[in-house]
């Protein structure tokens, strides 16, 4: 843990080659539904470096979001390897799994997946909550995210009061405002029209030329286009531009 840790406070310092933030080798995911089992992933092979801006494109049902969950440490492989940021993820119990997705990985979701009870710079400071940051800072660093994404004037309204796209944004000041190395977004476009669209990639770009690595998973072509590198699944399988 320690060594990461250095690791990720030195990474890109003198511009020496940095461990890549993911690597992952054969990795493969079996579902199991009763007796019946579906391999969503059967053997990926994926390279992504500190900084990059990666889209994800393939079809429905090729397993996108299943990767997905894997980058983010939300599920985790049936077999293969995944080290994230030089940690090998599949030797972590779920509570260090909990930590490295709250200290590293910021994540945006194409149903906002906002808790519509609280206003929106309280489902902002949520992650902040998680991570033990006290009440004044976390306060002060969702305004913050919230001034970022273009919302400082609707901190108080609940997510049903705002539009969705708004709510989208709200979502990506959530995933910012731990600082996190990766973002990893799963169509954060698929609910929002050509503005809000607009608007949403154009915050990433920005979060790209800041330094962050960004995972975007789209259906859309020219939404792909926004990103260095378009990395192709079909079939559970990488089928272009797993490695650089
Ligand atoms: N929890 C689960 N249990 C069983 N099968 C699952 C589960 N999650 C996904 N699958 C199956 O795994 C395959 C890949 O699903 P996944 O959600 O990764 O696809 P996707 O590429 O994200 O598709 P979409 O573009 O429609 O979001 C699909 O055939 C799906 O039915
Ligand atoms: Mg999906």
């Amino acid at each position: 843990m320690a060594e990461a840790m250095l690791a990720a406070a030195t990474r890109g310092a003198g511009g020496a080659a940095a461990d890549p933030v993911i690597e992952l080798a054969g990795v493969r995911k079996t579902y199991r539904t009763g007796t019946v089992e579906f391999e969503a992933l059967r053997g990926v092979d994926l390279r992504i470096d500190a900084g990059e801006y990666v889209a994800v494109m393939g079809p429905s049902g090729s397993g996108k979001s299943t990767l997905m969950h894997i980058l983010g440490c939300l599920d985790v492989a049936t077999s293969g390897t995944y080290r994230l940021a030089g940690e090998d993820v599949e030797q972590l119990d779920e509570a260090d799994l909990a930590d490295i997705r709250n200290r590293r990985i910021g994540f945006v979701f194409q149903q906002f997946h906002l808790l519509p009870s609280l206003s929106a710079w309280r489902n902002v400071e949520l992650p902040l909550v998680y991570g033990q940051v006290p009440a004044p800072e976390r306060r002060a660093r969702a305004v913050a995210a919230m001034e970022r994404v273009g919302l400082g004037d609707r901190l108080d309204n609940r997510p049903g009061e705002l539009s969705g796209g708004q709510q989208q944004r709200v979502a990506v000041a959530r995933a910012l405002v731990g600082e996190p190395d990766l973002l990893l977004a799963d169509e954060p476009t698929g609910n929002l029209d050509s503005v809000s669209t607009r608007d949403v990639l154009a915050l990433l770009d920005e979060l790209h030329a800041q330094g962050r690595t960004i995972v975007l998973i789209t259906h859309e072509e020219d939404v792909a286009q926004r990103a260095q590198r378009v990395v192709r699944v079909l079939d559970g399988l990488v089928r272009g531009g797993g490695a650089r």
